[in-house]
């Protein structure tokens, strides 16, 4: 087996989806210590806060008690290499969360067990299945009064429409949480051995029926549990694969975060059974195998501005195929440049580390000045797009404008490059001065009112507008897309790609333009390019 096989092979990319408060965070830490990484995920994110602390966006993070910034930890346990990349928790910021899932192979939905499938959960959970991306769940809490777990479990399969299998049963719950059952080792977990950094190794069984267990839990609960694993040995099919690796299948743990408890068998679950990295699509040559030996990848996240004082920006970006090398050249698919790496960032967990080496499945940091955007690809000779990285349509729409009038140009680079780096969608209309700016979370405005004001020395103003929606146009025929746009010049915009995006006073007039011009089709989401 080469090298390039056996580092493929070891690698395992991944998210954790979640809704705010299930334990995201928690569970972060504890998957951290597995890896032996010395400090904390909060310090992680400490150090990073300390760097922008004196950004005023920081501030509006930091009173809302929210996360902005996403980042990557990796680390290793038992022989294989974990990338766990985070997402903004806030549902203000899901876009970013959106684009995040396409660049790891699985992700760990984790649920809190008092609550089953809430609302941000359920969102993001449907942009994995968009990829039929397999999932892992974690239920969460069991240390407090939850949900039956059958109920749960019912939850899932029917609000998510998966099939369910549970991997450990819980013992009790509350106050009477005793441990879990692992099914698929035949293995008893107790949370009283638990409690530190180094979980219970289990008590390997014969099955639930092995009088032994008798040692350890009470005898009421001990027939419960055996009660329950009939139950779910003749209700729940039994855990296959494929179906996992296909999407339509969870796995479902169960735990508690906080007593680190659960979080050892869910990682050795993610290492034995989640998908090492995949195949990603491409326009011009269709399939990408991580094991071609040439080096290709793409951006799938640009952090700007993290130090006020320097434009330096970051592009987040997912190796695919090959073995990168540091100070490798790479050709930047979307101009044609060559790009030279001499200073990428691997994120391991302990520190930001300057990559050496870089395998598919990896993710590295890329100091640039604004030349890289979300989508491009980077390859070691190809001309490549990936395809799958979505933009997606702005729920609310506001335009916004200089208080001083002399800074419209710089207003306007700011919006170009805060719309490059993802934050926000922006368009420029045909007629008029204005420009108007689309974001999925309405919290997003009061971000990037204070970071053009902080770190584009520009005070904005955004106001409301009456548009109903700013929608993408396409066709095949150039003739009758240019015709179409002629017709409507009024209406039309460019967002900072200088693609046609139609805006609509009300849902009357798309209907209309919709009617009037079968032939353009009129895109929510638009794929980067
Ligand atoms: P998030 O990132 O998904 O938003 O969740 P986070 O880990 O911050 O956890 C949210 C709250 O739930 C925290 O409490 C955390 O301590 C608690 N928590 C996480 N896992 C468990 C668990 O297994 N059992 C119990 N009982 N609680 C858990 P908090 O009071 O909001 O914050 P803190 O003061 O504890 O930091």
């Amino acid at each position: 087996m080469s090298t390039l096989e056996k580092e493929v092979n070891r690698r395992r990319t991944f998210a954790i989806i979640s809704h705010p408060d299930a334990g995201k965070t928690t569970l972060t830490e504890k998957l951290l210590l597995f890896g032996g990484a010395i400090q904390m995920a909060g310090e992680v994110k400490a150090r990073g806060d300390r760097r922008r602390a004196r950004s005023d966006w920081m501030k509006v993070e930091q009173e809302r008690g929210i996360s902005v910034a996403s980042s990557v930890m990796s680390f290793e346990y038992d022989g294989r290499m974990f990338n766990l990349l985070d997402t903004p928790g806030h549902e203000d910021f899901s876009e970013d969360t959106y684009r995040v899932l396409t660049a790891v192979d699985s992700a760990i939905m984790v649920l809190d067990g008092a609550k089953g499938i809430e609302g941000q959960t359920r969102k993001l959970f449907e942009v994995c299945r968009l990829r039929d991306m397999p999932v892992t769940t974690f239920i969460n809490k069991l240390d407090r009064e939850s949900l039956d777990p059958f109920e749960l479990l019912d939850l899932i399969e029917q609000e998510l429409a998966l099939d369910v299998t549970p991997v450990t049963w819980p013992i009790g719950m509350g106050r009477d949480f005793k441990g879990c059952y692992d099914l698929l080792n035949d293995k008893l977990i107790l949370i009283e051995k638990s409690k530190g950094d180094k979980p219970d190794e289990g008590v390997v069984c014969e099955g639930v029926d092995d009088p032994k267990l008798a040692d350890y839990i009470p005898e009421h609960q001990l027939e419960k549990l055996r009660e329950d694993i009939e139950m779910v040995r003749e209700l729940c099919p039994a855990f296959d694969q494929q179906a996992y690796l296909d999407g339509t299948m969870t796995p479902v743990y169960f735990g508690s975060a906080i007593n680190n408890f659960g979080v050892r068998e869910l990682l050795e679950g993610i290492g034995e059974r989640a998908p090492k990295p995949g195949v990603y699509n491409t326009v011009e040559k269709g399939g990408i195998d991580p094991l071609d030996p040439k080096v290709s990848g793409f951006v799938f996240k640009i952090q700007a501005n993290m130090d006020p004082k320097h434009r330096d920006r970051i592009a987040f970006f997912r190796m695919v195929s090959g073995k990168f090398k540091r100070g490798m050249k790479l050709k930047h698919s979307r101009t044609g440049k060559i790009i030279n790496l001499h200073n990428p960032v691997l994120f391991l967990a302990q520190d930001r580390e300057l990559a050496e080496e870089a395998w598919p499945g990896d993710i590295i940091g890329i100091p640039n000045h604004g030349n890289l955007r979300i989508g491009d690809g980077l390859t070691d000779g190809d001309t490549l797009s990936f395809t799958g990285i979505p933009s997606f349509a702005p729920e609310h729409i506001q335009t916004v404008r200089p208080e001083d009038p002399m800074k419209a140009k710089h207003l306007a680079k700011a919006l170009q490059q805060l719309a490059e780096e993802g934050a926000a969608s922006v368009f420029k209309p045909t007629i008029g001065s204005e420009w108007y700016v689309g974001v999925v979370g309405m919290l997003q405005f009061e971000v990037m009112a204070d970071r053009i004001r902080t770190e584009y020395d520009v005070p904005c103003r955004f106001e409301p507008t009456s548009l109903y929606t700013a929608v993408w146009v396409e066709c095949d025929d150039k003739h009758k897309l240019k015709k179409f746009i002629d017709d409507n010049r009024a209406n039309m915009a460019e967002d900072h790609n200088g693609a046609p995006v139609f805006l609509a006073r009300n849902s009357w007039r798309l209907d209309k333009a919709k009617e009037d011009y079968p032939e353009v089709r009129f895109l929510n989401t638009r794929e980067q390019t």
